[in-house]
């Protein structure tokens, strides 16, 4: 099997390294790729949203079969394009990753099938937004940009001023782009947060091991918002009461609502939970596997993924066995100092060898921003690796995760040390 890997960071080296598991993946490609996924993997340099150069390589190269790991690809229609010329691939089509890329879309599509959401209003008007909330006088209120924004377009408003400061960000100096010109405003949300991926085929859904990310940047949840900083894997909030719930009440209805407005969901559908006070709630779908969500799951994955994903697009899920491990995992990122504002590129990292920890059994290292130059690996991004380790408990598997890290060094390296603390906790609240 000749396998290309669509994107660059830490969830498609870990989806790379699972698709490895299996022999018959002979073959396998990622573009772009980054340094430390070229000791896995041939990496092809391809932006992974340049839809038509992608498409064009994929054919020249006659590939197997294509996983569109990442959001704005999906969102572009990535998966659509290569249906078109025969190439079968992993991930939602266009009119399914709105799902994501659309904070409208989805908010509807929850209120129209009654599925548990926080309560909102959308706004092309930040004027109208602006009344809206002024009206409500109810603090902290949540604004969001309609479109992808690299996980930044969320604001939390903690009075009128910052509230309006937020949508003139969004709305009128366009922070991100064409997808502040349509705002969510909704209801301020509490309760622990729990990532649910799930395969789906368009019909059956699967849900894989809970996690749970932290996507402040430094410890006791402080400091700005990042892609994540740090997962665990399961979630101890996730009781099978809490599971058995969002099955019926979110995960059930969801599916069934694509198919109903004609675009059934294929591929890894993320859903984000809060669990509140009156129950789950869905805090945001995303289209892809999380990152760096994955880098807990799917070492725990003792199915085959090549075998589950290709049933996710022949729509044979229903008869798939998706078994994980009854383990635990943890992933701590090692952070070029400065992100996620302005950080230092291009310092060599020690403590590895072909981008791996010698010697630390059930410990892998992740490379979301590396390079090599000269035979030398260095940083290249703001999240530089995830070391994850897996054990058969959590309070293990953090202890190795930390254990690892500490033998690993790039200049300026920051890092959360408080990862899974708070689910270490649980239960003891
Ligand atoms: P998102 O980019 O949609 O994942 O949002 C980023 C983070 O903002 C989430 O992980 C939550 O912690 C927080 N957030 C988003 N929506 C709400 C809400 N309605 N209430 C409280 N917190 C929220
Ligand atoms: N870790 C959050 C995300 O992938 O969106």
């Amino acid at each position: 099997m000749k396998i290309l890997v669509v994107g660059g960071g830490g969830r498609e080296h870990a989806i790379i390294r699972a698709l490895k598991k299996n022999p018959a993946c002979t073959d396998i490609w990622c573009a772009p790729g980054n340094g430390g996924i070229g000791y896995d993997a041939h990496c092809q340099a391809i932006a992974a949203t340049d839809v038509a150069g992608m498409v064009a390589f994929a054919k020249e190269q006659a590939f197997d079969y294509v996983v569109v790991a990442q959001d704005d690809p999906l969102a572009l229609g990535m998966v659509d394009e290569l249906a078109k010329v025969g190439i079968p691939a992993f991930g939602p089509d266009k009119a399914a990753a709105r799902i994501e890329a659309s904070k409208v879309f989805a908010k509807n599509l929850m209120k129209k099938y009654g599925i548990p959401t926080a309560g909102y209003e959308t706004f092309d008007d930040a004027g109208a937004a602006l009344a809206y909330i002024r009206a409500q006088g109810r603090y902290p209120t949540v604004i969001k940009a309609d479109g992808l924004a690299l996980g930044k377009g969320v604001l939390i408003c903690q009075n009128e001023a910052e509230a309006a400061d937020a949508l003139k960000e969004i709305m009128l100096d366009k922070k991100f782009g064409a997808s502040g010109s349509r705002v969510v405003v909704e209801e301020f949300l509490t309760g622990p947060e729990v990532s649910v991926l799930a395969f789906c085929d368009g019909e059956t859904v699967k849900p894989m091991v809970s996690s749970m990310d932290h996507k402040r940047a430094l410890d006791g949840d402080r400091g700005l918002n990042t892609g994540g900083m740090g997962t665990v894997a399961p979630n101890p909030y996730y009781t099978p009461a809490v599971a058995e719930r969002c099955r019926k009440e979110i995960f059930l209805p969801t599916v069934a609502a694509m198919r109903a407005e004609g675009c059934p969901f294929k591929g890894c559908l993320y859903f984000g939970l809060m669990l509140t006070p009156d129950g789950p709630k869905v805090i945001e779908y995303n289209c892809r596997f999380g990152d760096p969500e994955t880098q807990v799951v799917l070492p725990l994955l003792e199915s085959d993924l090549l075998t589950v994903m290709q049933a996710t697009t022949n729509g044979t899920l229903a008869e798939t066995e998706v078994r994980f491990s009854t383990g635990a995992a943890a992933c701590v990122i090692l952070a070029s100092g400065g992100y996620p504002l302005s950080y230092g590129k291009g310092k060599p990292i020690s403590g590895l060898v072909e981008g791996q920890l010698p010697g630390a059994a059930d410990v892998t290292v992740y490379h979301a921003g590396t390079a090599v130059r000269d035979g030398q690996l260095v940083t290249a991004g703001g999240r530089v690796l995830g070391v994850t380790a897996t054990a058969p408990t959590l309070p293990e598997a953090l202890k190795n995760a930390y254990a690892a890290c500490d033998t690993v060094y790039f200049d300026a390296m920051h890092r959360r040390s408080d990862i899974g603390a708070r689910a270490l906790a649980a239960g003891k609240e």
